[in-house]
């Protein structure tokens, strides 16, 4: 049984479907949810799934070793990012090579990089009047939303679009596809 941890900072609409999708699954397991933010509406979600909640602030994920022996203590093999919007520590992404999965809300390598996340994205697709927007499931390396792709799937926007249109019909996307590209990169 492999045993994923899933990392998120806000709603968890994304970690929402993960866990419905990996529920009784026969060989991946959702042990945890690690999240940043005590006022986020990810942990009702897991703690309504019985998965054990792990809160570490800000300060907390920075201090060196801290998050990595978290991870190892809990025997944890895979990490998916569902909107996570920190960066993950050097030593945590040296750990664990080719077993963090993100999930980005545009078409990599545009939009991507520090600062780009959740309506920022979606704000900028707009800006530049993008007639395409997607989303980007990938590996996570040392270098911000640069890792190998896993995954792309693009939608097409129209002129009266809204940002926030922009971002219901991305969010769609994510919904759709994410459990299964993760599911299959897990069982290769
Ligand atoms: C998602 O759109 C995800 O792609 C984005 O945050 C949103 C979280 O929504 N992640 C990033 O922007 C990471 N750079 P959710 O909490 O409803 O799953």
């Amino acid at each position: 049984m492999k045993k994923v941890w899933i990392f998120a900072s806000g709603g968890g609409s994304n970690a929402e479907k993960l866990f419905a999708h990996f529920k009784n699954h026969t060989s991946i397991n959702i042990t945890g949810l690690l999240c940043n933010n005590s006022d986020a509406g990810v942990i009702s979600k897991a703690q309504k799934e019985a998965i054990p909640v792990f809160q570490l602030s800000n300060a907390a994920l920075n201090e060196h070793g801290k998050l990595l022996a978290l991870l190892h203590e809990n025997d944890v093999d895979y990490i998916i990012l569902a909107g996570f919007l920190r960066k993950i520590p050097d030593e945590v992404v040296k750990a664990f090579p080719n077993r963090i999965i993100n999930i980005h809300p545009a078409l990599l390598p545009k939009y991507g990089g520090k600062g780009m996340y959740g309506m920022h994205v979606h704000k900028a697709v707009k800006a530049a009047g993008e007639k395409i927007s997607g989303i980007t499931i990938h590996l996570v390396n040392e270098h911000y939303d640069e890792g190998r792709v896993l995954f792309q799937e693009s939608v097409s926007l129209s002129e009266s679009d809204s940002a926030e249109d922009i971002a219901r019909k991305v969010l769609a996307l994510e919904h759709a596809h994410f459990p299964s590209v993760c599911e299959k990169f897990i069982l290769e």
